[in-house]
């Protein structure tokens, strides 16, 4: 029997590119004769039922949002089974067949759990991190590079003329992703990133003196959030080397802003991929990119699989940035 009405939520840390998908979701559900809803705050909305029935004007002026306008949230409850149940228990009063979740791998957890309470789920991978084994590029990440890029160029005027160092911490717990592909745009001298060991003398003070024995007078050093403690490494930095140093951490202005072009027709193609497998009577299953066509693997799989990290790509970068 053909899907009669769908939810969509964002869920877990913001990336620009989510209001596009949430779009995307909304339009292609409407233009199959389905009735759709967004959910406020993630699975909060979904536990306490705050919903908002969707028209093809309501998801009007967002394309081009940074943020979420369905809001986000991390929710406690519903990592319980009691605030699964509850989620559950909305979307079967308010007729939802199906929940198109916008997130990171916790929020694909989220939706193998609503999926075990029998309400059938497609996630859809956005976060700034592009830290999702299965998928080459997420929603947000793309973004996040050129704001971060432009960021550090600002950085590096500076930097330059005061012939200093800056030391820059980019967003990724986990993932070095975003300050490897930052570091090879801006030309930083050494990336530090969680995938690969490092040491201090070598990597950082070696490197640079390598480089002002060349001529080179201003210096930036990318470090992932993952490894952190840019504050100290810059002291460490000017201590051993007397060239001036300063820290920046870039923070949460890294998940905000208009998304790029290469976003919004992710999110768009992505968004509309999902409602498709979900009218094919699909679940537990998470949309990706891959070699730009968009495929879908099973959650499980999906959150089994390991991401390589690009260590030959990793080494070039610090060959050319000299
Ligand atoms: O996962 C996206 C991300 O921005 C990470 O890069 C960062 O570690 C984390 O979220 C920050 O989370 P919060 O918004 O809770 O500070």
């Amino acid at each position: 029997m053909a899907i009669k009405k769908i939810a969509v939520l964002t869920s877990g840390g913001d990336a620009p590119g989510m209001n596009a998908a949430v779009r995307a979701v909304a339009r292609t559900a409407l233009a199959k004769g389905m009735e759709v809803c967004g959910v406020y705050r993630g699975y909060d909305g979904l536990i306490n039922e705050n919903l908002l029935p969707m028209d093809l004007r309501t998801v009007s002026d967002i394309i081009h949002r940074g943020g979420t306008a369905l809001y986000t949230a991390r929710s406690e409850e519903f990592r319980t089974l009691e605030g699964q149940q509850k989620a559950a228990e909305t979307c079967r009063k308010n007729g939802i067949e199906g929940v198109v979740v916008i997130g990171g791998d916790g929020s694909f957890r989220g939706a193998q759990d609503l999926t075990r309470q029998g309400i059938p789920c497609i996630g859809i991978p956005a976060t700034i991190d592009n830290d999702i084994s299965c998928c080459e590029y997420t929603i947000g990440y793309d973004t996040a590079l050129n704001t971060c890029m432009h960021m550090i160029d600002k950085l590096r005027d500076t930097s330059q003329s005061h012939d200093r160092c800056s030391v820059v911490e980019v967003m990724g717990r986990r993932a070095g992703y975003l300050a490897l592909n930052v570091g090879i745009a801006v030309g930083a001298t050494t990336i530090v990133v969680p995938e690969v060991p490092f040491d201090f003398d070598r990597d950082i003070l070696e490197r640079i003196k390598a480089t002002y024995e060349t001529g080179k007078r201003h210096f930036i050093i990318i470090v992932a959030e993952g490894i952190g403690g840019v504050d100290e490494m810059a002291k460490k930095i000017e201590e051993k080397t007397g060239i001036e140093t300063r820290p920046t951490v870039l923070g949460h202005v890294q998940r905000g802003g208009s998304p790029t072009v290469r976003d919004r027709v992710l999110a768009s193609r992505m968004g509309n991929a999902a409602v498709e497998l979900l009218c094919k009577g699909l679940s537990n299953r998470v949309v990706a990119m891959q070699m730009n066509s968009i495929v879908d693997f099973d959650i499980d799989e999906a959150l089994a699989m390991k991401k390589p990290f690009d260590r030959a790509m990793y080494e070039v970068a610090h060959q050319i940035s000299i």
